[in-house]
């Protein structure tokens, strides 16, 4: 059995004269040996340097001599230290998911406002509204985003009328689409530039690339117009005529042809009268968000634009469109678990324009995953509560019919579990962070008001 120990404490107890063997050889990411399993460290440099090399656990192992020893040569029993830590760090996990929660209700609550005040501002005006405010809004959002980056999963969907939807899906539209931005800028923006720039050496044209041959990196300024574009894309449905958006059933060719309008006609119109269509980062997400992604696409509009012609945050603007959509109860239909919508939309786009495989595979990186303070169903019938996405680590808190466990368990990382009855079941709809909170046992709980 392999224990990881954090290096940190390694560290603490080699400079106080202790001494650590591994019993495993530890590598670091470039397969350089850093560690032989039978070298006795006590000089704290050692670990310095591993530390330096960006390893934070260091793996022991008992069975083949490994053992962590103090100044005294006394060894330390290791084993239940690593377990204690790894419990208050599960705790740690629970504690900032319920911070999370609070901060949530907070900002969702404020955007909220917001936008029913923009609604009900442009309803009376015919098309102005109070621009500042909706700017501290989407710049509080971008904070919050700072702070987590699925934080969008922390929003609540409950929805009463067909202006909750609009408020609620400007906000989730604009949350998505920016963690989604941000991990595109951060992870993925130099590999497409390398890419476009090979593309362009190769002799590829526009058009075999689903995009222009230049590429540049958002920054922090056109990030703010970009997100305020999100949280407005919709706002010409404003002026669009509730029984017409509400319909339950086909919309008629000429319907259809009027709700077309809230993108580049109705939503045009109120950017101009707020001196808003000079921003082309606000103007052409409301304006193309409807846009084709690959060239060929049914049902898209305005067809004035090709696929080419959309940049690329405009493209996460409709993909986080669309994910909303489905992920959302209309009065026409009922909301779609996330993880399946995610594979939809993947599948939909995947091996299209070769650019556009890079937004998905940021897309899919930020909402296919598992958010921390959500609810999972196991092959085995078990509900899990994840407490990090990564793996995901999981507490399961029900027996495989349902029933609530009396005592918590331990965690379970499923990244590294073998036994097929312990993988996530993906046709069972996953609880969203909001929805959890009511499902979940007193000792995984802790309250959101005080
Ligand atoms: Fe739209
Ligand atoms: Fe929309």
């Amino acid at each position: 059995m392999k224990v990881k120990i954090n290096i940190d404490q390694l560290i603490e107890i080699v400079s106080k004269g202790g001494t650590v063997k591994t019993g495993v050889d530890i590598y670091n990411q470039n397969d350089l040996l850093l560690i032989d399993k039978d070298m006795l460290v006590n000089n704290v440099n050692t670990l310095l340097y591993i530390k330096k090399n960006g390893i934070t656990d260091i793996c022991i192992q008992p069975e083949t001599a490994g053992g962590i020893w103090d100044h005294n040569g006394k060894e330390i029993d290791f084993i239940s230290a690593g377990k204690k830590e790894f419990v208050s760090t599960i705790e740690k996990k629970i504690q900032k998911i319920t911070e999370l929660k609070k901060t949530a209700k907070i900002k969702y609550e404020h955007a909220k406002q917001n936008i029913k005040q923009v609604i009900l501002d442009i309803k009376q005006t015919g098309g102005e509204f109070d621009y500042e405010t909706v700017e501290k809004t989407v710049t509080d959002l971008l904070n919050f985003l700072t702070v987590n980056e699925s934080a969008f999963s922390y929003l609540t969907k409950e929805i009463f009328s067909y202006d909750d939807y609009l408020y609620n899906h400007s906000i989730n539209v604009c949350t998505i689409a920016m963690a989604v931005l941000n991990r595109f800028n951060d992870q993925f923006s130099d590999t497409v530039n390398r890419f476009l720039s090979n593309a362009y050496v190769q002799g590829l044209k526009e058009k075999d690339l689903g995009s222009p041959i230049s590429y540049v990196q958002y920054l922090p300024d056109e990030i703010r117009d970009i997100a305020l574009g999100y949280f407005l894309h919709d706002v010409g449905k404003v002026l669009i005529a509730d029984e017409i958006l509400n319909k339950n059933g086909p919309l008629t060719g000429e319907e259809f042809e009027l709700v077309k309008q809230h993108s580049y006609g109705k939503g045009l119109t109120i950017l101009t009268r707020n001196n808003l269509d000079h921003n082309p980062y606000v103007r052409n997400s409301v304006q193309f968000h409807h846009c084709a992604l690959y060239s060929g696409e049914p049902r898209c509009y305005p067809e004035t634009r090709t696929a080419i012609e959309i940049p690329i945050y405009v493209k996460i603007c409709k993909l986080a469109d669309i994910y909303d959509a489905m992920t959302s109860k209309r009065v026409y239909k009922e909301a779609i678990n996330p993880i399946v919508s995610v594979t939809e939309i993947f599948r939909k786009y995947a091996e299209k324009d070769s650019l556009l495989q890079f937004v998905l595979h940021a897309f899919v990186k930020v909402v296919g995953i598992y958010p921390a303070g959500s609810i999972v169903s196991l092959q085995n019938g078990q509900l899990a509560y994840v407490v990090d996405s990564v793996g995901p680590l999981v507490i399961p808190f029900t027996n495989p019919h349902g029933r609530t466990l009396q005592e918590r368990m331990e965690a379970v990382n499923l990244e590294g579990e073998t036994d097929p009855n312990m993988q996530i079941d993906r046709r069972k709809p996953l609880k969203s962070p909001v929805d959890a909170y009511e499902l979940l046992p007193d000792y995984l709980r802790q309250p959101l008001d005080n």
